[in-house]
Parts: C-alpha cells; sequence; structure tokens
C-alpha cells in the first residue's frame, strides 16, 4: 500500500485562476468543507493574460447596451455555436458580477462622473469591457485571492492533481502530488470542480504558460465524460514575435480597443481587406470613414482592426504568407500615431514596460511587431448550462475547460465574466450536491493503481525523456492543426500523435520525487497527448471553417451540415478515443428574435 496525505472535503476545486477561485469563495460561502487546490503558485493564472478587460452590459458609456446585445454580439462571434443558454446566462449575470467585483475591492476605471469606465473591444457592439489599465486578470485575481484567503478556504499550493477518483459512475475525489517534495496526496470529496484553464502548451507559439496542459480536460475525459468541440481553438492576433525568447507573449486587444492599428510592411492598413460579409454592414469599409468615426469618438470597434479574433488572426497569417510581413514574422501594430504618450502610458502601461523591456522597443514613438499567439481553446467539458454539471456525476466544471459558451469563437473579455459567471455556479451546484452526499471513502486499489502509473516513469531509467516529444509535439499541432488546416495535414498530424503516444508510454526520468520537473513533464504528457489527439480528431471531422477552425479544403461555413452540430470526444470502452456528434441545443424562439434584425 503506498503512504500518501489523506484529506477529505465536501467540495475541491482544481485549478486556482479565476473561475476555481469563485467556484471556491461560493461553496464555502454556501456551508461547504473547501478546497483549492492550485498547480502553480496562487494567483499565477492564465486569467492574468484577460488584460483589456471583462465584458458586461453596464451600460456605463453606451447606455443603449444591455444584456440582449452582449448575448448576440456573443453568439455571433462564436459564429452560433455557442450553448444559447449558457451565452443567455453569461450576458444577464456578467454585470453583478462586475459590480460583486468592485464591492469586494478591485479597482476599475472610472468614467469622468465616477462610474466604471468601458472600453472598445472586438466584435462588441458598445464599448463593453470594464477595466484596469491594461491589468484587469490581474486585478480580479487580486481581489478574489483576498476574498478567498480573508474567507479561510484551504489552499494547496504548487500540488498538481494527477487523477480523478471514481466510486462506480460517481466521481469521489483525486489523486494528487506536491511538486515539491513529490510526496503524494489523496483528496475525498463530495463533490469536485474542475477550473484547470486551457491547453496552450499543446503549441509551439502560445500566450499560456507552463501549466497550460489541459489536465482539467484530460482529467474529465479519463473520468468518462465528453469533450465537446476541440477543433475550436483561439489564435489571438496580437501576440509578440520578437524576440525568440518572448514570442508569443500577449500584446492586449486593448491597444487596438484604444485605436492602435495594424499595417503591413507595404505601410498599408491591410484588414480592410478582409472584411466578411457576415459583419459588413457593421463594419467601415474605408479608412476614411473608420477615421472619421474615431474622430468623432463613435465606437471604434467598427474599425476592422477590431474584427473578431478568429478574422484578424487569419488575415496576419495571409499578409506574412503573402510576402508583407514584419521583418521577424508579424505585422505592425501603430498606437504612436493616434495616442499621446502620456495617454499610452497612462492606458497601457504593462504594454508599454513589456516592449521597453523584452524588446527594447517605446511603443509610444514605434510600431509593435506583432503576430497570433495560441491563446484559448473555445472546446471544452460538456457542462450543463444551469448546474456547470459534466455528463458524470459529482463532477463540475468552470472557465476555460468547460466548452460551450463561447461557440467556435471567444469574444476579448468574455472570458473573464465566464469565469465568475460560471465559477460561482458551479460552486453553488457542487456545494448543494456535496449537502446531500455521504463523505466517500478512499479506494486503495484504486490509488494503487494510480500511483503506479505516475511512478512508472521511474522503472524506465535510460529510456528517453519527456522534453523532446513535448517538443515534437508542439511542432506538429503548430504547423498541422494550426490556424489553417487540410485533411491531409491533419491525418498526418494524427499518426505523428500516435508516435507521440508511444515514445512517451516508454518515456523514462531520472532522480528521485523530490521537485523533479523531468517526472512532473512527463505526467503532463499523458493530458497534452490526450488534448491534441482530441483537437487533431474533432478538426479532421468538422468539414467546415467556422470561428477558431479554418479548413482549407473546406472554406466557409456549411450550416446545413454543421451549423447545429457539436462534436463529441469520449473515451469509448476499450480505451480508445471515440468521435461523435450531438445536435445544438434549440434557441426558444424570444432569442432567436434578436438575430432577426
Ligand atoms: O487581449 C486581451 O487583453 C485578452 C483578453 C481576453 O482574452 O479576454
Amino acid at each position: 500500500m503506498v503512504e500518501y496525505e489523506r484529506h477529505d472535503y465536501d467540495v475541491i476545486v482544481i485549478g486556482a485562476g479565476g473561475a476555481g477561485l469563485r467556484a471556491a469563495i461560493e461553496a464555502s460561502a454556501q456551508g461547504a468543507r473547501t478546497a483549492l487546490i492550485c498547480k502553480s503558485l496562487l494567483g499565477k493564472a492564465h486569467t492574468v493574460m484577460a488584460e483589456g478587460g471583462i465584458a458586461a452590459a453596464l451600460g456605463n458609456v453606451w447606455p443603449q447596451d444591455n444584456w440582449e446585445v452582449h448575448f448576440r454580439d456573443t453568439m455571433r462571434g462564436g459564429k452560433m455555436l455557442n450553448n444559447w443558454r449558457m451565452a443567455q446566462l453569461h450576458a444577464e449575470e456578467a454585470p453583478a458580477r462586475v459590480n460583486e467585483l468592485e464591492e469586494w475591492g478591485a479597482l476599475f476605471d472610472r468614467t469622468d462622473d465616477g462610474r466604471i469606465l468601458q472600453r472598445d473591444f472586438g466584435g462588441h457592439r458598445y464599448a463593453r469591457l470594464a477595466h484596469v489599465g491594461d491589468r484587469t486578470g490581474l486585478e480580479l485575481i487580486r481581489t478574489l485571492q483576498q476574498h478567498a484567503v480573508h474567507n479561510g478556504i484551504d489552499v494547496f499550493m504548487e500540488c498538481t492533481v494527477s487523477r480523478l477518483l471514481k466510486d462506480g459512475d460517481r466521481v469521489t475525489g483525486a489523486v494528487a502530488y506536491w511538486r515539491e517534495s513529490g510526496n503524494l496526496l489523496v483528496f475525498n470529496a463530495k463533490a469536485t470542480v474542475l477550473a484547470t484553464g486551457g491547453v496552450g502548451k499543446a503549441f509551439a507559439v502560445t500566450s499560456n504558460s507552463w501549466e497550460y496542459t489541459g489536465d482539467g480536460h484530460s482529467l474529465a475525459y479519463w473520468a468518462g465524460a465528453e469533450l465537446i468541440d476541440m477543433e475550436c481553438v483561439q489564435f489571438h492576433p496580437t501576440g509578440m514575435v520578437w524576440p525568440p525568447s518572448v514570442r508569443g507573449i500577449l500584446v492586449t486587444e486593448g491597444v487596438r480597443g484604444d485605436g492602435g492599428t495594424l499595417r503591413n510592411s507595404d505601410g498599408e492598413r491591410f484588414m480592410f481587406d478582409y472584411i466578411p460579409a457576415f459583419f459588413a454592414a457593421e463594419t467601415a469599409d474605408s479608412i476614411e470613414e473608420a477615421d472619421a468615426w474615431y474622430e468623432d469618438k463613435v465606437n471604434n470597434r467598427r474599425t476592422p482592426d477590431l474584427l473578431p479574433r478568429d478574422e484578424v488572426a487569419r488575415a496576419i497569417n495571409s499578409e506574412v504568407k503573402a510576402g508583407r510581413g514584419s521583418p521577424h514574422g508579424g505585422v505592425f501594430l501603430d498606437i504612436a500615431t493616434r495616442r499621446s504618450t502620456e495617454y499610452i502610458r497612462r492606458r497601457l502601461p504593462s504594454m508599454y514596460h513589456q516592449f521597453k523591456q523584452l524588446a527594447d522597443v517605446d511603443i509610444t514613438a514605434q510600431p509593435m511587431e506583432v503576430g497570433p499567439t495560441m491563446h484559448y481553446i473555445m472546446g471544452g467539458i460538456r457542462v450543463d448550462a444551469d448546474t456547470a454539471a459534466t455528463t458524470v456525476a459529482g463532477l463540475y466544471a468552470a472557465g476555460e475547460c468547460a466548452g460551450g459558451m463561447h461557440g467556435a469563437n471567444r469574444l476579448g473579455g468574455n472570458s473573464l465574466s465566464d469565469l465568475v459567471v460560471f465559477g460561482r455556479r458551479a460552486g453553488l451546484s457542487a456545494a448543494e450536491a456535496a449537502a446531500g452526499a455521504a463523505a466517500p471513502e478512499p479506494d486503495e486499489a484504486q490509488i494503487d493503481e494510480i500511483v503506479a502509473g505516475m511512478r512508472a516513469p521511474f522503472e524506465r531509467d535510460g529510456a528517453e525523456g519527456p522534453y523532446d516529444i513535448q517538443r515534437d509535439l508542439q511542432e506538429t499541432m503548430h504547423t498541422l492543426v494550426g490556424i489553417i488546416r487540410t485533411e491531409s495535414e491533419l491525418i498526418e498530424a494524427r499518426e505523428r500523435i500516435d508516435g507521440f503516444k508511444e515514445r512517451a508510454a516508454g518515456v523514462g526520468v531520472y532522480g528521485h520525487q523530490q521537485y523533479n520537473p523531468g517526472w512532473h513533464l512527463a505526467m503532463d504528457l499523458e493530458s497534452l497527448l490526450t488534448v491534441s489527439e482530441a483537437i487533431a480528431r474533432a478538426a479532421n471531422v468538422r468539414q467546415e471553417s467556422r470561428g477558431g477552425h479554418t479548413r482549407d479544403d473546406h472554406p466557409g461555413p456549411n450550416d446545413a451540415e454543421w451549423g447545429t452540430k457539436n462534436v463529441v470526444i469520449r473515451q469509448g470502452a476499450d480505451g480508445e478515443m471515440e468521435v461523435d456528434t450531438s445536435p445544438l441545443p434549440e434557441m426558444p424562439a424570444e432569442l432567436q428574435r434578436l438575430f432577426e434584425e
């Protein structure tokens, strides 16, 4: 029998970004004994990479704004693949969650008359993003973290969950290890919430840091839950491209929201050549018109520089491929022409310092070089919109690891609001479920088997290490399952992933369990390979282009065939990955009327 620390809770929350923190706060507020398990240091979450703001129809800058407009923008931005009920709850509840953050101490920028200021972002009809300069995600995490710690929630920091425990069909906790000591922990829990974020580290160029290896997606999948629309991957149009050591680091959409424009190496504002019919009626089709609107302070988002992210990322990709890129393979983003030094340093302080310190570029005087970076996955664990319940009993999911909310493409700013809206709902549902449940008992045989799998790489001393496999996987996902996809490349990606799985099954690490990053990565490889296979398979099945899934061999959406279908991934009885489709839930008539305009 293996030795481990044992912890008993009503609710465990795995992941401590915005969704995890908000879920833990809610579960604890409902009286549930709650633990927050955090792979990294508390506060170090991808949430902070949502820099430019949190979307909520507060109507402070544009009184015409309301939840119905926000709902419609979100659905249209998601190319109508969203779970309509999630999009509705999100739009309805986001303002209350923003006001709550303010009550808990978040210091948002203000309008002249003292209300929460809102800025433009792509795809939002009105300036809608409450923000704190370009550090909004950081402020959100700071606020939630203080609230959670103040409320006495138990936090397990630098603690990684390897597998969920089950009793029959029900999830009953998790097996984890301390990253520093390598010692093992078993959590027995009446309800479990997954809030682990995304999968960025499956790709070579990403805004995500090392933690984002698809853990929640994989834990859920291995426990029998369904994943939906894993092919829908968001490449944020503006990541840094130079120097190589910082490639992929995010350049907030707030730069364009505050007036920044994109140019190619010929100095052309190329986005005017890429306005899709879907948005043509609402987007300025000439530079003169866009500049006049800008000068008149008319809604800035109507410039094509602020089209939804999928459109802008594809356009940049095309410009670079056509030989009109910047010296280091991006395009130029210029805010210095339109905005004063004082304005830029006040509104975009992080961007100013990021470029000055990392690239020796002064953005108040020079353009930035930017290009697409893998930022977010819209696909994720299938959840019930109202309760955040997955398809497995006892298991809930919220935030980036949950699917459905954003459809085929997420609008910027909608992730911070997603985190707090559905984090709260997941925490509430988990606490309610725990209140009526008996305390689970650990199943020693199951724990022994999980731990044997975790320790297996030590038995293979001298075999291939995990680093080369991760690098090869990232390169494959970047080149064959990236912004533009085609069947032959997706098949090749699948074949390569099968090869990586074979190599990973034989991976070996040296040393012992005490702080051993090679061992940690050997375990993370399992989830990286699981989500990569899911993305590649789902991308091959959806034979159309929609949002963050672009097929060169199936250009454009195919509404009749694919417009109302989720691509579903689950683990078959033989342990192999199965791909299926299922119909989208049908939107009620009173919401459908919003799209008739
Ligand atoms: O560009 C940004 O500030 C990112 C925001 C988001 O992903 O929501």
